[in-house]
């Protein structure tokens, strides 16, 4: 029943897209900087309000993770971290004590809000923000990271094989990749239907986001040492991106 409402939904937003909002589309299909524009705006003043705290503990257990494997492997502070796809720093919040951030996005307009938030967060140092993308990493080192943060950035990448390279190029070897992503579902639900039919228009709002990617699967044939991953689907989250995946990768 709930996918069925959500086809209906999906459906009026293909009809308005094709007419009324027309223009409003081939403007964001046609200029990167319109989307990027568009993109940080509706994520930090709309996404982040509305689905931030019902991300907040998920996001909290990912970083307690981080911490009981840390332990394990007796890194202590300072952490250098790189975050790719850092938007506003949402994570910010939930980093460890004393930790030296390289802070890379490739959609400039977003800096300006991780500016603002960062000054709430004064336990991490900013080392450096960079603007590129996370498949060809060039102006960042090799072996360089103790720890490597990715979350809800794998999917909207072009190519995930290319950054899952560059993630494991930068990390220290024994480092640590943290990630939680929305993934596509099993292909045997209905709401998988609902997400392939939505992917096309999700994709041109939402600056190349991708709601039909199988993620776990790029992440366990990269070669990492060992991956602990958890699939959860949380029911106050909308159907379109409610699967998850959250854990971490050791290099
Ligand atoms: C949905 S937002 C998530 C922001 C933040 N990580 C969070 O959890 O709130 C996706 C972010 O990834 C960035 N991004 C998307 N594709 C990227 C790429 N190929 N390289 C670097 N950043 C990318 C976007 O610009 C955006 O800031």
């Amino acid at each position: 029943m709930e996918a069925v409402v959500y086809l209906i939904f999906t459906a009026i937003w293909w009809m308005t897209s094709l007419s009324a909002l027309l223009p409003f589309v081939v403007l964001l299909i046609l200029s990167k900087t319109f989307r990027d524009k568009w993109f940080s705006f509706v994520f930090s003043k709309v996404c982040g309000p509305l689905f931030g705290p019902r991300f907040a503990s998920k996001r909290k257990q990912l970083f307690e993770l981080l911490e009981e494997h840390l332990s394990k492997s007796k890194k202590s502070a300072p952490l250098k971290v790189l975050e790719i796809g850092i938007g506003a720093g949402a994570n910010l919040q939930f980093y460890p004590e004393n930790s030296n951030l390289t802070a890379l996005d490739m959609n400039p307009s977003f800096i300006q809000h991780f500016n603002k938030n960062r000054k709430n967060y004064p336990q991490v140092n900013l080392d450096e923000i960079v603007v590129n993308y996370a498949e060809d990493m060039k102006d960042v080192p090799s072996d360089a990271f103790d720890v490597v943060v990715c979350t809800h950035v794998l999917c909207s990448v072009e190519s995930m094989d290319s950054v899952m390279k560059e993630v494991k190029r930068v990390l220290k070897p024994g480092g640590k990749f943290i990630f939680m992503e929305h993934v596509r579902f099993p292909k045997t639900k209905a709401s998988y239907l609902v997400q392939l039919f939505a992917a096309p228009l999700w994709k041109i709002y939402f600056n190349g986001c991708c709601l039909d990617r199988n993620t776990a699967d790029f992440i366990n044939k990269a070669g990492f040492t060992d991956v602990h991953c958890e699939v959860t689907y949380s029911p106050t989250l909308p159907l379109f991106f409610r699967p998850h995946i959250s854990g971490i990768a050791t290099k």
